[in-house]
This record gives structure tokens, sequence and C-alpha cells, in this order.
């Protein structure tokens, strides 16, 4: 179904399925023969959502000769790739939290936090406090699939049930932030679901509650020429043809927002914050994966480290 201004979601339909999507690719990758990452959580929190295609993913078994195409693994999202930029992006947001927390921030946030077990699988300061902001549904599925699973969080983590386009900032201060302190924030899968304008504000917001010394890791979508998206909606449906013979039901093309916007980094520095954009091939080869294809699948996603 199209967006719309106030749409809503559970981890099982619409923008919420992409985040048991990425989960998915999460406990493939955790997998690996030489996995880049570990999260024991994905799995058993992609089971509990109930889609059966991303269980299977999930589970092992769907694999590479189901839906790379017999490609070798090359095409644009065939799941060897996706599980790989998913290893290598999880890779780089758990670095900037560990740099962060390094530096002495001891508050962070995590903007549309899906099924991330940062707060179950990372070490944490005694003295953190971690905040989750996404849909209630989505926060609340997490919250209970984890206690009945019998995880603990790892530090004090504080959620925040809100839509990131309603007063969010609001919410995360009655939840206890303190825009006095410095901060460490991170959006992970965010920019797409949000239209250009809703991603400067977000921005902005995060700028004006970010004392000195505070931080944000971002994964920055490229801009598009409004001429070209129905050219791209297209490209999007194909390339994930293979895997909807297998039952995978989300069409991206619907979920994400198009268009010419800001580029994070440049944004940033606009708002006096020192800020570097890495594209995907560049953590990719950090963590020792293969690159892509630079014309190819998500090469041009930029992922930004800044501070304030
Ligand atoms: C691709 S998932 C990424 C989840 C998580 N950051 C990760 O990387 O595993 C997109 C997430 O953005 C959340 N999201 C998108 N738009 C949102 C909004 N307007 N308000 C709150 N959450 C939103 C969805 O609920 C979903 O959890």
């Amino acid at each position: 179904m199209a967006r719309s201004d106030n749409d809503t979601w559970d981890l099982a339909s619409s923008v919420g399925a992409t985040a048991t999507m990425v989960a998915a690719a999460r406990a493939v990758a955790s997998r690996a023969d030489e996995p880049v990452i570990n999260d024991p959580f994905a799995e058993p929190l992609v089971r509990a959502v109930g889609v059966d295609f991303f269980t299977k993913l999930a589970a092992g078994e769907l694999t590479p000769a189901d839906l790379d195409a017999g490609d070798g693994g090359q095409s644009p999202v065939g799941i060897t790739r996706f599980a790989d930029g998913m290893a290598a992006r999880t890779r780089f947001f758990d670095d900037f939290f560990a740099d962060a927390v390094a530096a002495g921030v001891r508050q962070a946030v995590i903007l549309a936090s899906g099924l991330d077990a940062r707060a179950y699988r990372l070490d944490w300061p005694a003295d953190m406090v971690l905040y989750e902001i996404d849909q209630p549904e989505v926060i609340a599925f997490k919250k209970q699939t984890l206690a009945g699973l019998g995880a603990r969080p790892t530090t004090e983590l504080r959620t925040v049930a809100i839509d990131l386009r309603q007063d969010w900032p609001a919410a995360l201060a009655e939840a206890g932030f303190d825009s006095s302190r410095p901060s460490a924030w991170i959006a992970e899968g965010l920019f797409g679901y949000l239209p250009p304008d809703a991603q400067d504000r977000l921005l902005d917001q995060i700028d004006e509650l970010s004392a000195p010394g505070s931080r944000l890791a971002a994964e920055g979508v490229p801009s598009h020429h409004e001429g070209d998206s129905e050219e791209l909606r297209e490209k999007m449906k194909e390339s994930t043809d293979l895997w909807r013979s297998h039952g995978f039901d989300l069409d991206f093309s619907e979920l994400v927002f198009l268009g010419e916007r800001a580029e994070v980094a440049e944004y940033l520095r606009g708002h006096g914050w020192a800020a570097d954009g890495a594209p995907t091939n560049d953590l990719l080869v950090r963590y020792g994966l293969p690159p892509m294809n630079p014309d190819e699948g998500f090469a041009d996603v930029v992922y930004v480290s800044a501070a304030k």
C-alpha cells in the first residue's frame, strides 16, 4: 500500500516489515563462515514476527542458491550481497557506539530501532542510558518478545514509542533525555522511508538536542532526479522478483521516498558539525568483505559519521 502522512505498521507490514527483513539478513550474516557480526537475537526475533519468507531466510532454509538467480551471488540484492551489506552496516554502527563510549559519551539514541538488539548484545558502561525510538507496535513487539526469550538489556534501556513525524523530542525529554549532555545518535536504515523535508527536519531536531561533544552516525540515501522515479521504482521491483517467487511480499518501491534530498554529511557540515561519508564499498572492504559493482544495489548508500 502507498505511504500516507500518518501511516502506521507492525513488524509484518509496510515499513515495519523492512525491519524484519534486515534482521533476517543479520541472522544470515551471523551464520557466515567468518562472520563480521554476531547477532544471536536476530533469528528468534524474526521467527516471532511469523512472516514465513523471513523466517525461512533467517533460519537458513532459503539459501543463496534459491535466491541469487544462479549468478554466483553477484545479483545486486542477491541474499549473499544483501547479508554482506547488512553485516558491514551493523559493524559500522556498532563501532560508532564503541568509539562514542570510549570518548566518554553516556547517552545514546537509536532512531527507528526496529529489531536492533544493540541494547541486549553490546557491552555498555554501567552509567550508560540508551533510548530507542520507533512506532509503538514495533517497540512493544521487540520488548515483549525478548523478555519472553529471557533476554535482559545490558544497559539502562528506555523505549520511546512514537512516530518520528510527531513530536518525538518532547517524548524523548519525557523519558529523561538530557540535552545539556553529549549524546550519540544513530539513524540506520531510516532516511529512505522519510520524505526529503522530513529528513532535514529530523537532522535539525537532532542538532537542537545535541550538546557539544555529541556524535551522529547515519545511513544517507542518494538523491534522485524527480524524473527518474518511475524507472527506479521499476528496477527495485525487478531486483526482488526472484524473492517474490519464494513468497517475499514487500514492494520497496511503494515504501521509499525518492526524489531530490540533502546529502547528509553536507547538511550537517552546514549546521556546524564535522562530518564524513563512506560509501558501502569502503565499509565492505574495511570489514574484509568483497566490494559490490558500483552501479548496483545499494553501493550508492553513504555511511556518515559526524561530531559536534
Ligand atoms: C529498515 S528498518 C531499520 C531498523 C533498524 N534501524 C535496523 O537497522 O535494524 C526501518 C525502521 O524505521 C522505522 N521507521 C520508519 N519510519 C518511521 C517513522 N516515521 N517513525 C518511527 N519509526 C520509523 C520502522 O518502523 C523500522 O523499524
